[in-house]
Formats: structure tokens, sequence, C-alpha cells
């Protein structure tokens, strides 16, 4: 579910200009006189008119304050203010106007959000984390998390995966020595979690834990925590130190814990053509 705000415009190619070409929107929508704009999940339409609606204001938020920052440098012909703390609301906000004259204000939340990320960004921001910031994770959002991941696929819905949380130190600086740099993440994370499936419960427990892997990696990132896969974890010396029965399937054991960096780059793909030979 999800909604759009409309409003009325007298030009709406100035408007298509401004939006797509100075505040990185792309048209979700081409409706004729009227456009629909994406920006993230925030979706909004201008509808070609004889009248101007510009009363309403249009914010765009940021993942920081240099974002704001820059934006405001490339809009400064346009500025209303600069970017200033607004103490009220805990927001570092500048604002600018467009085309017809309608406030667009630009702004980073000081404050950590609720989630808002849109599936393609989901996907495509996610990134392998390595390092983690001491910052615990509160065990509602952990709950939350794994709660979600009840609903990955399973082989004729089985459901014979399940996680196994590891908050223990030595247990956690033990495995990151397991295969050297591969496994040193698991050092540097408050928690890991270890992904198995019961090959009694299901006939493809491979598939089903690592589907489910997957779902913890993409649902983490969606509430703002990191991790990355950490592959060869299928090992008798781990089971066994993690409780885990030799018989069982052991994904992964992924590192989890708020990203000491953010914003990284992709690491470089392929092109499509590439993966359809
Ligand atoms: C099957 C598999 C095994 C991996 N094993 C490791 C690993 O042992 N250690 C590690 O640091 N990263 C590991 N990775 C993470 C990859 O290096 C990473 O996904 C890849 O470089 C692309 O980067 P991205 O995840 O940020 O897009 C693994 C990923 C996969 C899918």
């Amino acid at each position: 579910m999800s909604g759009i705000l409309f409003l009325k415009t007298k030009d709406l190619s100035s408007l298509k200009d401004f939006y797509i070409n100075n505040l990185n929107c792309e048209i979700w929508q081409d409706q004729g006189d009227c456009v629909i704009f994406r920006h993230g999940n925030f979706l909004f339409g201008f509808c070609e008119r004889d009248e101007i609606e510009n009363k309403a204001m249009l914010t765009f938020f940021y993942e920081n304050r240099d974002d704001v920052d820059r934006m405001y440098a490339k809009l400064k012909d346009v500025s209303v203010s600069g970017p200033t703390e607004n103490d009220k609301y805990n927001i570092y906000q500048c604002f600018v106007k467009d085309p017809d004259g309608r406030m667009v204000e630009l702004q980073y939340f000081n404050e950590p959000v609720s989630q808002y990320m849109a599936g393609d960004d989901l996907i495509l921001t996610r990134r392998s984390i390595r390092k983690f910031t001491d910052e615990e994770i509160p065990p509602a959002l952990l709950e939350k998390i794994l709660d979600i991941c009840r609903y990955a696929p399973t082989s004729r819905n089985t459901q014979g995966y399940y996680f196994k949380v590891i908050e223990d130190r030595d247990t956690l600086d033990w495995l990151s020595e397991t295969r050297q740099a591969s496994t040193t993440p698991l050092a540097r994370a408050p928690i890991a979690i270890a992904i198995c499936a019961d090959p009694t419960v299901t006939a493809r427990a491979d598939h089903d834990a690592c589907i489910a892997a997957y779902h913890l990696i993409l649902t983490a990132w969606f509430y703002g925590l990191g991790t990355c896969w950490i592959g060869g974890m299928d090992r008798e010396d781990i089971k066994d130190r993690l409780g885990i029965p030799p018989t069982h399937y052991l994904a992964t054991v992924v590192p989890l814990g708020y990203p000491a960096e953010r914003n990284m780059k992709a690491p470089k793909r392929k092109p499509l053509k590439e993966f359809l030979p």
C-alpha cells in the first residue's frame, strides 16, 4: 500500500526538468497531463491545469547532512534559506523553491526514523557489512526481524529452518578465527546468527536455510542493520561449538550490528547481458 500527493501546475515541463534534473526524482507514471514522480518511496504528482497550486511544501529527506549540503549547493540559485538546525523538530533543513514558486524542503532527521525504504532501494543499497558500531541491537528489533523471516519460502512449506543467536563474545571470537580473513567480520559484530535447517523436516535443507538466511540479510538491512554472508560454515567443529546437530545443514553464520560505514558503493557488477548467456 502507498499513496500519492497531487498538486496543480500550469507548466508541467518545467517541473519535470526541476524534479528530475535537480532533485534526482524519476517519473513513476506518466499519464499525459498528470505526471507522478518518485523519490525513494515518496510519490507525488503534478497535473497540468489552468491554475497553480503552490501552497503545499514538498519535503525530501536524506541519509546524512552532507547530502542536504550538497543538494543545497546545487540549488543555490533557487534557495530561500541555507541549511540550519531546527531544534524544535530536531532536523537539519534548508528551503528552495520549485519553478511554480512552491516551497521545497531538503532535510535530515537528526534522530533515527522508522524505516521507509522502497523495495528496489532495499535490494540495490544492501551491502556486505564487515565493521560495526558498538551500539546494541534492541531485543524487540531483533525479534521483529526474526519474526518477519518466518515468511521465507520453504520446500513444501515445511519450515524446517531455524536461527541460533550467538551473543557470547568468546564464541564470536572463536568463530572469527575459523576461516581467518573471511570470518573476521564475526569478531567485529555485537552478535551473530547461525541459520540452519533440519533434514528430517525438509528434503531441501540447504535451499531452505540459504533462502531464510537471505531473508534475514535483507530484513536486517531494511531496519538499518548490517550483515555479511560468511561462507564455508557448514563444518563439524562449528556445529559442535554452536550446539547444532551434525546432520543439520548450516547455511551461514552472519554477523549482525549497526554498520560502521554507510552509503558504501556497490562492488562492480557485470552487465545484464552476461547474466543472460
Ligand atoms: C556464498 C557467499 C559466501 C561469502 N563468503 C564471505 C566470507 O566468507 N567473508 C566475507 O567477508 N564475505 C563473504 N561474502 C560476501 C561477498 O564478498 C559479497 O557479497 C560480494 O563481495 C558483493 O558485495 P555486496 O554484498 O556488498 O554487494 C560471501 C557472499 C556469498 C554470497
